[in-house]
């Protein structure tokens, strides 16, 4: 038991979210290095440049097959074991990417000093924000001219509706970019480009007013400094640990990954602040990291669409207690007995034999058709967690049967695709056709969808896009049901599998025109139950 709550304790959990080119891989890279993890570290970089260059099925499968191997990263560092989930961006966003979040204790969001928040790094803030998970963010690319640091504390707050607290400030920016002033330990940390490579200089100082960080830094940029640093001690949020846990506050770590500038202050307080693997919810019972049965909840499921290689990984977030090899599971879902035999961490083309895993680590378990996104695995036969939401799609689809003869194969291979979790049904209300409507995060799933019944069932298909991008679960607020409802012109109604009711709408400001005329219809971009199930929690 000892032995289990010290494992825990020392685990961390997170993912990387940013939009596409803030410096994801590169922040990953550089964590890796700190973790020894050198290998890793090439091979993360190896994986962008290959992406980059996708664009036809094949390299998509390639690209796919390397995406399995790079869900997990493990390093240690410093004691700790830190377990880095990869969230597919770019071309390949989809539902995967929000579910990892779900998997995550924490989040670090790398935002581009220079940009400052854009879209993709909102969405993945949001269901982060949802969940109340806790945000680390590193501002990047100071070395480049950056926006205003207090501009961009300011945005964070504003955009995000966040607390922000600066735990160092940025020394100028762009070619000016002196290094940091790490305010915990009023250290200078000194940024200095020599031919072969990067120096760091923590300077140990009393305080702003020290002569010596005038004299590095010079009169102009020490009184600028000063003057910004002052201000945020002044009128900034103090540093709140307890609100940084529960996902209130986001301290915010200046620096230059590609520099490897700062990225030490952030992984060292990260480690500090985070928390190691929390509790989950099972229906009214709270589930702790150290309780003695074991538990997990599959979060992703990923299907090697390689023919010759053709096998399905289930990836599963341990909750509470400890994973040993061969050991004898329940499936929550189907009430079936399972051996755990082939469970492995993965990375590149190697697959590791996972002999022992601790809560907050992920395996990986191959084969396993009957498992589904949100299933659980347990010894105790009295869990079982509903951990993974319906994130609202932002694409629809018609999906046609185009061979009549191939009916059955169609069918099945929906069926299963479906449970596993590939994309969204809904079925649409007043709608004779029974043509399933399917729906989507991001157009990838779409396209693995219709790859997969092809090659997997044999089964073609057609899509027939349709113009919705925006869908919500509503109701009618109690006592307000004789009240009429006007939908926006072009929108449906559809039902989930669950029979929530969902109102798909083809433009972002026919919702909020929408919204301000029908106070008594309450709109969520997640069934009602799942979020009346986290309000209880
Ligand atoms: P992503 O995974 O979020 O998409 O971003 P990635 O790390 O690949 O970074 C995107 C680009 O930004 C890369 O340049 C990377 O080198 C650069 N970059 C990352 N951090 C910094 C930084 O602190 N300062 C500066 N100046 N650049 C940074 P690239 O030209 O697209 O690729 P590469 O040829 O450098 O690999």
């Amino acid at each position: 038991m000892a032995a289990l709550q010290a494992e825990v304790a020392r685990r961390r959990t997170l993912a990387i979210i940013s939009h596409p080119d803030a410096g994801k891989t590169t922040l990953t890279e550089k964590l890796l290095l700190y973790g020894g993890a050198l290998q890793m570290a090439g091979a993360v970089r190896a994986k962008k440049g290959q992406r980059a260059t996708t664009s036809d099925w094949m390299e998509l499968e390639k690209q796919r097959g390397i995406s399995i191997s790079s869900t997990v990263l493990q390093f240690d560092y410093d004691g700790y074991r830190v377990n880095l989930l990869d969230t597919p961006g770019h071309k390949d966003f989809s539902e995967d990417t929000y579910r990892v979040l779900t998997a995550v204790d924490a989040a670090v969001m790398v935002v581009d000093g220079g940009k400052g928040i854009e879209s993709q790094t909102r969405k993945l803030f949001e269901v982060c924000a949802l969940r109340g998970v806790p945000i680390f963010t590193f501002m990047n690319k100071f070395d480049r001219p950056a926006k205003d640091p207090l501009e961009l504390l300011d945005e964070l707050e504003r955009v995000l509706g966040i607390g922000a607290c600066a735990m160092n400030w940025p020394l100028g920016d762009g070619s000016a970019f002196k290094g940091v002033y790490d305010r915990a330990t009023r250290q200078l940390h000194l940024f200095e480009k020599v031919p072969s490579g990067m120096y760091v200089t923590p300077t140990e100082t009393t305080g702003l007013d020290d002569p010596q960080v005038r004299e590095q830094l010079g009169d102009a940029l020490f009184d600028k400094v000063r003057g910004e640093i002052e201000m945020i001690e002044g009128a900034g949020h103090a540093f709140d640990p307890q609100a940084v846990l529960a996902g209130k506050q986001t301290p915010v770590f200046f620096g230059s990954g590609v520099n490897n500038f700062g990225v030490q202050l952030l992984l060292d307080n990260f480690l500090r602040y985070s928390s190691p693997p929390t509790p989950r919810r099972s229906g009214e019972r709270v589930v702790h990291p150290t309780d003695e049965p074991f538990s997990a909840f599959v979060f992703k499921i990923q299907a090697n669409m390689d023919p010759m290689h053709r096998d399905r990984i289930a990836f599963a977030r341990i909750v509470s207690g400890r994973f040993e090899r061969d050991m004898q599971v329940l499936h929550a879902q189907s009430r079936k007995k399972v051996r755990l035999s082939s469970a492995h961490k993965l990375f590149g083309r190697d697959r590791e034999i996972v002999d022992e895993a601790v809560a907050g680590d992920v395996i990986g378990i191959v084969g396993g058709t009957e498992y589904g996104i949100g299933d659980t695995l347990t010894t105790d036969p009295t869990l079982a967690f509903q951990e993974i939401p319906r994130f609202a799609p932002e694409r629809f689809a018609l999906l046609h049967n185009p061979q009549t003869s191939k009916f059955k194969q169609f069918r099945e291979g929906l069926r299963q695709l479906l449970q596993e979790g590939v994309v969204q049904a809904f079925e649409l209300e007043h709608s004779a056709a029974k043509v399933p409507l399917l729906a989507a995060v991001g157009e990838l799933q779409f396209e693995v969808l219709q790859h997969r019944l092809q090659s997997e069932y044999n089964a073609e298909s057609r899509l027939e896009p349709k113009p919705w991008t925006v869908a919500r679960w509503w109701r009618v607020r109690p006592g307000a049901e004789s009240k009429p409802v006007v939908w926006p012109t072009g929108s449906a109604l559809a039902t989930d599998p669950e029979g929530g009711r969902v109102v798909l709408i083809e433009e972002a400001w026919q919702l909020e025109y929408f919204r301000e005329r029908h106070p008594h219809v309450e709109l969520a971009v997640e069934p009602f139950a799942f979020l009346e199930r986290r309000q209880q929690a």
